[in-house]
């Protein structure tokens, strides 16, 4: 029986995209790899190389880079595969191509592999589904895998596993325990940016962020690191981390990008820099053993880890800058379909149904008091009541929102009207709720239905008929909200947004605490902040 190779043909858009147990299979290939290099022996080495001239591995980098790219490069010469690279200044995306027809074109010369460097957010997620629909749609033999060299803000997904992977080379392996510092523009780095996430390798996990306000870790992805049950501490210098008494044995530094900043933190530049770079007099406060790290590049003339340190046992730098290239190799291979065959995952929870967040009320057993049509401006004979519009939120708050539903249920047009309701039970505090009337209304059709219970969770709409309440629908928290067209990601640089002019269209995933995050770029929001023109 043929053996599914669950990692072939797999794209790496951030870092969730492999499983905790699928890393640590790539990581026990990296370290067979890497002593295999060092032993020279070329029979398991050989086992990695895919040795075939038409497999097409092809980097297109929109943004500089030495190590990602050459990495990648001489991982692909190893592997013995044809690579190629896009000349981005000469290639027609600079005459107004869109990146869907730059990447079917370049789908359409049997590339298999993209590694992409972008400023835009989420590049990689949408062009795996859309160049996937490419191939299918020409009949091409393969489906091309994305990989995320760097987009953005966003995530740095391959740094992030030979990050996790030179840690795990100094702390034994163990899987239990970390304690790390994260130093550095915390804003800015996407390397720190995909710890939120990628650390969840640890089973109990703690976190120092050392930056000044202005260089701090983005609320989204502190957020994060709480709830994936990490512990999070945060420090405005290295001198106020070393003068508490809890210091990590692992450091991990970024370079503050301090181009991407206005004038006026510019003009504090140099006492940001001083800030998160590391000084001769802290030296006696490290404990025995600690460990720097730094994704690299470090500033020719302001590195935060000081070369006068490059030849002491701090630096393991260098060693995770040269396990990039045997990570690479690892995980090219896996994509290729060249070694994995062996991989069997856990056994995996039955994932049910999506969840049926449109309920209709069964009204033959939960009768409607009649009070309901009568209520509010004026009765209603026949027409739509949405009632528990935003409850509990301030009066202003609530008519804020009913102006956004009716104008994303096309109802602000139509006659009626909106209320804020006070209902208050003895020794409580008032609660307010909105309700909109609209008699005569349309029928909402399901999709409409669907738009309704995006824009208002919680809410209930009555359907009312010659004066009684006909039917009644109590709408929940919907898991993903797709496929309206005044949907938009508020983060300027991600591809579904209209400023990128992909047309890309966005999509947004639930979170556990009933946020939205957007499915390419993973920006959360509450419902209310998904919507075109929103506040
Ligand atoms: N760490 C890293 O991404 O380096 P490059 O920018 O040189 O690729």
């Amino acid at each position: 029986m043929e053996t599914k190779n669950l990692f072939a043909s797999r794209s790496l858009c951030e870092i969730s995209d492999f499983t905790i147990d699928e890393r640590k299979y790539l990581f026990r290939q990296v370290r067979t790899l890497k002593k295999a290099i060092h032993d020279r022996d070329e029979a398991t080495m050989d086992r990695f190389r895919v040795k075939d001239p038409d497999f097409g591995i092809y980097e297109v980098f929109l943004e500089d880079s030495t190590r990602t790219k050459e990495s990648f490069r001489n991982a692909a010469d190893f592997l013995q595969v044809k690579v190629n690279e896009l000349n981005t200044t000469v290639s027609s995306l600079n005459k107004g191509e869109s990146f869907a027809d730059t990447f079917h074109t370049l789908t359409g010369y049997h590339n298999c592999i993209f590694i992409i460097r972008s400023k835009v957010e989420g590049l990689c997620r949408w062009l795996k589904d859309d160049c996937d629909a490419y191939a299918h749609r020409n009949g091409l033999p393969y489906r091309p895998a994305f990989v995320n060299a760097g987009d953005g803000r966003h995530e740095h997904p391959t740094q992030e596993l030979l990050d996790e992977f030179t840690i795990l080379e100094d702390n034994g392996f163990d899987y239990d325990n970390l304690h790390i510092a994260l130093v550095g523009d915390l804003f800015h780095g996407r390397t720190v940016h995909s710890k939120a996430d990628g650390l969840k390798l640890f089973s109990h996990v703690k976190v120092d962020l050392i930056a000044p306000d202005e260089l701090q870790m983005p609320d989204n992805y502190r957020i994060k690191m709480e709830e994936n049950g990490f512990e999070v501490r945060s420090f405005d210098s290295i001198e106020s981390y070393l003068a508490q008494g809890e210091i990590s044995t692992m450091w991990y530094f970024t370079r503050p990008q301090l181009e991407r900043m206005g004038e006026q933190v510019l003009q504090k530049a140099d006492m940001l820099r001083a800030s998160i770079t590391f000084r001769k007099e802290f030296m006696d406060k490290l404990k025995p053993g600690t460990k720097f790290y730094h994704p690299l590049p470090r500033h020719k003339l302001h590195p935060t880890i000081p070369t006068f340190l490059d030849n002491t046992p701090l630096n393991a730098w260098e060693r995770q800058s040269i396990n990039g290239m045997y990570v690479r190799i690892c995980l090219l291979s896996l994509i290729a379909g060249q070694t994995g065959f062996d991989y069997v995952p856990p056994k995996q929870v039955a994932v049910g149904e999506e969840e049926d967040y449109i309920v209709e009320v069964d009204l033959s057993k939960h009768p409607v008091k009649e009070k309901m049509v009568s209520e509010g401006v004026h009765p209603i004979k026949n027409g739509i009541v949405i009632d528990h519009i935003c409850r509990g939120d301030s009066p202003s708050d609530i008519r804020d929102h009913m102006r956004l539903i009716s104008r994303v249920l096309h109802l602000d047009e139509a006659k009626g009207g909106e209320w804020v309701s006070c209902g208050h039970k003895a020794g409580e505090e008032h609660t307010y709720k909105g309700i909109i009337f609209r008699p005569d209304a349309r029928e909402l059709e399901r999709k409409d239905l669907k738009r309704l219970a995006a824009v208002a969770p919680g809410c209930t709409l009555n359907i009312i008929k010659d004066g009684k309440v006909a039917g009644k629908y109590r709408l929940h928290m919907p898991p993903r909200i797709y496929n309206f067209d005044d949907l938009q990601c508020s983060n300027e640089a991600c591809i579904s947004n209209p400023a990128e002019c992909e047309g890309v269209p966005a999509m947004f995933y639930r979170t556990e605490d009933n946020l939205f995050e957007c499915a390419y770029c993973g920006r959360t929001h509450t419902f209310k902040e998904i919507w075109k023109n929103a506040k």
